[in-house]
C-alpha cells in the first residue's frame, strides 16, 4: 500500500502522542498512586435512612480539626440544607443518594462529585477562604432539579 510521506508522519505523530498519554496516565496510576475519588462503599438505597450516618445527616467533628460531614441527596433537597465548618479544617463530606443519580458540587470550589445511588463517596476538602458557598445539583435529577441547592458557611 502507498502512503504519501506527510500521511504516514503523521500517523508517527498520533501513535506516539497515543503512547505517551497511555504512559503518562499508567505512572500517574500505578507509579504516583492517582486515582478517582469516591465509590468506596456500597449502600442499598432504600436501607440509606437506616444508616446511622444518614438518618438524621449532621456535621460531626471527629477530631480537632478534623470534621465528617454526612450529607443525602434526594429529590430534591440535600441534608442537611446548610452545612457550617470551620475555616482550614480537614473536612470530608461522605455523601450518599437516596433516590436517583444527583450532583454534589459546591460552587467555587474543587468539591464537583457525581452522587449514584448505591454508592457513598468520601469527599475530602479544605476551606480557606471564609464566606457563603452554594451548593448545587449538577445532574439532572427529576423535574425540581434546578431548585436542588445547599449552602456551606465556611466561618
Ligand atoms: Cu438532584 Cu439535580
Amino acid at each position: 500500500m502507498h502512503a504519501h510521506i506527510f500521511e504516514r508522519v503523521w500517523l508517527i505523530i498520533g501513535a506516539l502522542m497515543l503512547l505517551l498519554f497511555l504512559v503518562l496516565v499508567s505512572l500517574s496510576g500505578f507509579v504516583y498512586g492517582k486515582h478517582l475519588p469516591g465509590e468506596v462503599e456500597q449502600i442499598d438505597p432504600k436501607l440509606v435512612r437506616q444508616d446511622s450516618r444518614f438518618a438524621a445527616p449532621k456535621v460531626e467533628q471527629v477530631a480537632p480539626g478534623r470534621f465528617q460531614v454526612n450529607v443525602l441527596t434526594q429529590i430534591f433537597s440535600f441534608s442537611p440544607p446548610v452545612i457550617e465548618v470551620p475555616r482550614g479544617a480537614e473536612v470530608t463530606f461522605v455523601v450518599t443518594s437516596a433516590d436517583v443519580i444527583h450532583g454534589f458540587e459546591i460552587a467555587g470550589t474543587n468539591v464537583n462529585q457525581m452522587v449514584i445511588p448505591g454508592y457513598i463517596n468520601n469527599i475530602k476538602a479544605r476551606f480557606d477562604k471564609p464566606g457563603e458557598y452554594l451548593i448545587i445539583c449538577n445532574e439532572y435529577c427529576g423535574t425540581g432539579h434546578q431548585a436542588m441547592q445547599g449552602k456551606l458557611i465556611v466561618r
